[in-house]
């Protein structure tokens, strides 16, 4: 009697059909939806049933408008196709799925044409509180909703924009030294400001309530509860001078966080980042985490100047 063949999985620890995409060097993929286990959807239900009632608490509003509508089912890894059927009408974002980590300028590069890298595998049941690289449910739960705002989403794009001007400014630079110093600050600078607005970003609301809107945050059953809760995390108005030189690990709660007013202000705040690369102010930033690995660097030095 034939049974059915439980798929193998696409568990962050362990998707074969991860590996042998690496192993080809193909860096964008599609989502082999099929290979899903049911263990895999399991942990989608149980990482997303329980953030229901925190999200309620502490997500930003638009975040929570969003999931409304969005109405992913509860108990499925969601498909990416449906998603984007979702999305791209709103603000032209599409997920991209992707087999591991985009270097810098690629993956600034992909904001620009509005497609966000997606990792499609799913973080193993056993250890759902705590992952050090992102997951399906960090980039659809985390990220997607926030996409769907316009502000939001351009300020994405002008990310991609930074890149690009970075990438032009250090080409430029004759002393090879000297070019990877620059390039290195910043790339510092930007992974930075990155970090503390789309990954782990507060926003003070008309009215006054604090709330979350990096995907970091919204992502962590207990990091969204502390870091609006918590007396010890330090939140402090967004500014840019101390962002592009504040360094952060990854590895633990925030203990310092930065505060926006609104999804406006976020995008006006791109600007001024992109503008000071202009004007040399990022040249020479706090040095300290993140680092800065050699396939980033070489992905900024390997664009082709404008
Ligand atoms: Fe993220």
């Amino acid at each position: 009697m034939a049974t059915a063949v439980e798929p193998v999985g696409l568990t962050t620890t362990k998707a074969p059909f991860i590996e042998a995409a690496q192993h080809r060097g193909e860096l964008y993929i599609t989502q082999p939806y099929e290979l899903y286990s049911q263990e895999n959807h399991d942990t989608w239900a149980r990482l997303y049933g329980r953030m229901l009632e925190r999200w309620e608490r502490y997500a930003n509003r638009h975040y929570l408008e969003v999931l409304q509508t969005l109405q992913l089912d509860p108990t499925r890894v969601p498909r990416l196709e449906d998603v984007n059927k979702f999305m791209s009408p709103l603000t032209g974002f599409r997920a991209k799925p992707v087999s591991g980590y985009v270097p810098a300028f690629r993956f600034f590069d992909c904001l620009r044409n509005r497609e966000f890298p997606t990792t499609i595998t799913i973080r193993d049941g056993q250890t759902i509180d705590y992952l050090p690289e992102p997951d399906i449910f960090h980039d659809i739960a985390g990220h997607v909703p926030m996409h769907t705002d316009r502000a939001f989403a351009d300020t994405l794009v002008r990310f991609g924009d930074c890149a690009h001007v970075a990438a032009d400014r250090v080409q430029s630079i004759a002393d090879e030294h000297e070019r990877l110093t620059t390039l290195t600050s910043i790339q510092k600078a930007m992974a930075r400001f990155f970090w503390f607005t789309i990954e782990f970003g507060l926003m003070q609301q008309p009215g006054g309530k604090l709330t979350a809107y990096g995907s970091g945050l919204l992502s962590s059953y207990g990091e969204l509860a502390h870091c609006i809760e918590s007396p010890a995390v330090q939140r402090f108005p967004f500014q840019l001078e101390w962002v592009i030189n504040q360094y952060f690990e990854i590895d633990h709660y925030q203990p310092l966080l930065f505060v926006v007013e609104s999804f406006d202000h976020l995008f006006e705040e791109v600007g001024r980042l992109e503008q000071w690369m202009k004007d040399g102010r990022l040249d020479n930033v706090s040095p300290g985490e993140p680092e800065m690995s050699e396939a980033d660097l070489k992905s900024f030095l390997e664009h082709a100047p404008a």
